[in-house]
């Protein structure tokens, strides 16, 4: 439905796992825990009994299959509550799958229960429940202000100027901390570099611009933009380069992955110029002959982008 199927999902997992700075998502974690601090010093406003109420509390925007919450869950201490939202039924169905498999590879017990999922590790809860929802239309329904943690993965260069200022006004005004991941930021290196490449590099560019959905998207602006607005809301923010590396000679993974950018470069520049379809295809013909032999990398540009709330706590 989106575009995005999960075993693209699956794919690229390990590679945004490895590219992700430790340090932006480090100052996350300590700003989440010490958040939901602070709401459990609070005396309880509401007498509906919510799950834990202690946990950490998360939401993931786009989450699709729940990649966000298998990198940073692990890394959280103690129990969390996670709501994983997407509006795409295939993706979402995808979740339990992938969770189910990812906690009975390290040994924890996945159960339905709690009206989603219960990971339990033997030290701590996790409960991740899915929300379908058009972020688009109805992105005002997610009550940011009631997550200790807003997270999201490889989405904000889908999105439109426009949303991302409201993405900006909601976080400042709700004052939870951002952890937005895996925005690309247009940079896209083959070695050994080809003719060609500048062909390729430029539609792309003119297709990451393009509506998926939201209008106009920011495409490559999009870490900067929103860094910018979060700036401009008062909010503290931080930003760094989280490339994925897809390097020669790194086995099989590599290779399905750099098959798959070959192809999905070529594809997007027949769409954007079909009349110089012949190009692409005796570029892609030859980028594929080169990771089938093991002598091609690639290096794709990322942004991770951290917003805190303002103040001198921050
Ligand atoms: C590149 S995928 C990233 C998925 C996930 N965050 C990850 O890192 O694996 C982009 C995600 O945005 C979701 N998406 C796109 N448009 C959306 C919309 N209007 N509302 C909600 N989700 C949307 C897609 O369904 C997809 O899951």
């Amino acid at each position: 439905m989106s575009g995005f199927d999960a075993n693209w999902l699956a794919l690229r997992e390990p590679f945004d796992a490895a590219a992700r700075d430790g340090a932006l998502a480090a100052r996350f974690i300590a700003a989440v825990v010490e958040r939901a601090a602070q709401r459990n010093r609070m005396p309880a406003v509401s007498t509906r009994v919510s799950w834990r109420p202690h946990a950490c509390r998360l939401v993931d925007l786009a989450a699709g299959a729940g990649s966000n919450l298998r990198v940073l869950a692990p890394l959280l201490p103690g129990d969390q509550d996670w709501l994983l939202v997407d509006h795409d039924p295939e993706l979402i169905a995808a979740q339990a799958r992938e969770l189910g498999r990812w906690a009975a590879s390290r040994g924890w017990r996945c159960s339905v229960a709690e009206g989603g999922l219960v990971i339990d590790t033997g030290q701590a809860q996790w409960r991740v429940r899915a929300r379908r929802l058009d972020l688009q239309g109805a992105f005002d329904q997610v009550q940011l202000g009631s997550f200790d943690g807003v997270t999201t993965t490889a989405f904000l260069d889908l999105v439109s100027e426009t949303w991302l200022e409201r993405l900006a006004d909601r976080i400042a005004v709700a004052a939870v901390p951002l952890l937005a991941t895996l925005t690309v930021d247009g940079r896209r290196e083959w070695q050994p570099a080809s003719d060609g490449d500048g062909a390729i590099a430029a539609a792309f560019e003119q297709h990451q611009q393009g509506d998926k959905g939201f209008g106009a998207s920011l495409g490559a602006a999009a870490a900067d933009s929103l860094r910018a607005m979060l700036d401009s809301c008062g909010c503290l923010t931080g930003i760094a380069q989280a490339d994925w590396r897809v390097d020669r000679g790194g086995g099989t993974q590599a290779q399905t992955m750099l098959l798959r950018m070959v192809d999905e470069s070529a594809a997007v520049a027949r769409e954007v110029d079909p009349a110089a379809a012949a190009v692409f295809d005796q570029w892609a013909a030859f980028r594929r002959s080169q990771a089938l032999a093991g002598s091609l990398s690639l290096r794709v540009g990322h942004q991770d982008l951290l917003a805190l709330p303002g103040g001198p706590q921050a």
